[in-house]
């Protein structure tokens, strides 16, 4: 029986936890710090996730032995490697890989290196510093419009920038090296654009064997038909209707294993989920880059799609013996929307009441992304506020029951893409 803290407080964090509080190998669920949805399945501890000392304190004041870690932050900075340090912590099962496995994510320039030396597949690229800004020129030279620039270090996902013009390119380099970005852009890597369409792979591993997760498409930009600011996420689906059997396996062979191998080969010992987002090129997979965590808003259409014990996935994990697990996909589909604060990604007001029709509920699943709690009441607290996920027996199905479940969820000012899905769908009748 498992004692388990989940990392983090947004949408991702309570669909990990919605799903680890189903299995019978669970014997309490603990999240940090949480939110009000994560309220209702498991008891949040007031712990700092960027004061290690105080989540360390939380998991042995609770008994806690098994940790899973939602967002990158602690990863890249240590978290895992912190609890290696302290034997009292030495038999807590941690998910999420240390300070170098995460560099994947912690570092473009790093995870570009590691594919190339894999032969991983991925776009072109050069990276600089700015001492060699005159090479950096020359480089943008030989690669034909749009141009993409990105900070070597995490940037808030705002590091990359895609000018559709040469002189924009060179000038956005030199203001990016400039310190634009702070120490995350002293280096920048420079890439050749990849034309196609993105989906995100999700890989648990051990370090030797791998378990392939239900894939998904996240949505990004804020306007409907992929239009106006990047965002976290406005909204995902899964399965991804072009992610065939046969791309499917080809991400397997090319990508996911040598990247497993890589890792050991590197004597990186990494423990956790690897999010691979890839374009899909013709039919041939690339890697974008690599995160060394789930997606927020996939996970809340992945997990609803996994039908095996992920505890037990995690317990295998912990004792080794992952490559005996099979992980069982739903033949279902999912869609999840992202109800956000009126002006975000830009300014937005918060501390508006949320109110939830309990039809919204019925034959849906709300995930809190941006919430809190005040006398009972739960007001908005983010950007991105709840996460809305329909699971039916077709995407057509998921998309109506999605967007009835929505329509009953209001606050002030609520926002959310009503295009999401349909390309998937005119996909299918191509
Ligand atoms: P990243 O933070 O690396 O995921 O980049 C953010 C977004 O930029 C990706 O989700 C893609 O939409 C886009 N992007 C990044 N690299 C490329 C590339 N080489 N070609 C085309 N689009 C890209
Ligand atoms: N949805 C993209 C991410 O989590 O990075």
């Amino acid at each position: 029986m498992r004692r388990v803290l989940v990392i983090g407080s947004g949408g991702r964090e309570h669909a990990i936890i919605w799903k680890l509080s189903g299995s019978p190998l669970l014997d309490k669920l603990f999240c940090a710090p949480g939110n009000p949805g994560t309220a209702a399945l498991a008891t949040n501890l007031d712990a700092d996730i960027k004061d290690f000392s105080s989540i360390a304190k939380a998991v042995k004041e609770n008994k806690i032995d098994m940790v899973v870690v939602g967002p990158e932050d602690p990863l890249v900075n240590g978290l895992r490697d912190y609890f290696e340090a302290d034997s009292d912590l030495a038999d807590v099962v941690f998910i999420g890989p240390g300070r170098e496995g995460a560099k994947l994510e912690g570092s473009k320039e790093y995870a570009k290196a590691f594919m190339e030396r894999w032969n991983i597949p991925t776009a072109r690229y050069m990276s600089f510093g700015k001492e060699d800004i005159g090479r950096a020129y020359d480089f943008l030279d030989t690669l034909q419009a749009p141009y993409v620039l990105k900070a070597d270090g995490l940037a808030g996902g705002k590091g990359v920038v895609i000018p559709t013009e040469l002189e924009e390119a060179r000038m956005e380099l030199a203001t990016m090296l400039d310190g634009k970005f702070g120490d995350a852009g002293k280096r920048v890597v420079i890439e050749e654009y990849l034309h196609g369409i993105e989906l995100s792979v999700f890989v648990l591993t051990d370090g030797s064997d791998y378990l392939i997760l239900p894939e998904a498409k996240d949505y990004k930009r804020i306007g409907e038909g992929d239009t106006g600011l990047n965002t976290g996420g406005m909204g995902a689906v899964s399965p991804v209707l072009f992610a065939d059997a046969a791309f499917m396996k080809k991400v397997e062979d090319r990508i996911v294993k040598p990247t497993v191998d890589g890792l050991r080969r590197d004597n990186i010992p990494y423990k956790g989920f690897i999010f691979i987002g890839l374009m899909n090129c013709g039919g041939e997979p690339f890697v974008i880059e690599y995160n060394v965590r789930m997606g927020d808003p996939e996970t809340e259409a992945v997990m609803p799609r996994i039908e095996s014990d992920l505890l037990a996935h995690f317990v295998a994990l912990g004792e080794g013996r992952l490559g005996s697990e099979k992980v069982i996909h739903s033949s279902k589909s999912a869609l999840t929307i992202v109800a956000v604060s009126g002006g975000y990604p830009e300014q937005f007001q918060k501390g508006y009441p949320v109110e939830i029709a309990s039809e919204a509920v019925e034959h849906t699943l709300l995930f809190h992304s941006g919430t809190r709690s005040e006398n009972g009441t739960v007001l908005t607290a983010g950007g991105r506020v709840m996460a809305l996920t329909a699971l039916a027996d077709s995407p057509e199905d998921a998309r109506e029951r999605a967007y009835l479940g929505i329509s009953r969820v209001s606050f002030r000012d609520i926002y959310f893409r009503k295009d999401l899905g349909l390309d998937l769908l005119n996909f299918k009748k191509d």
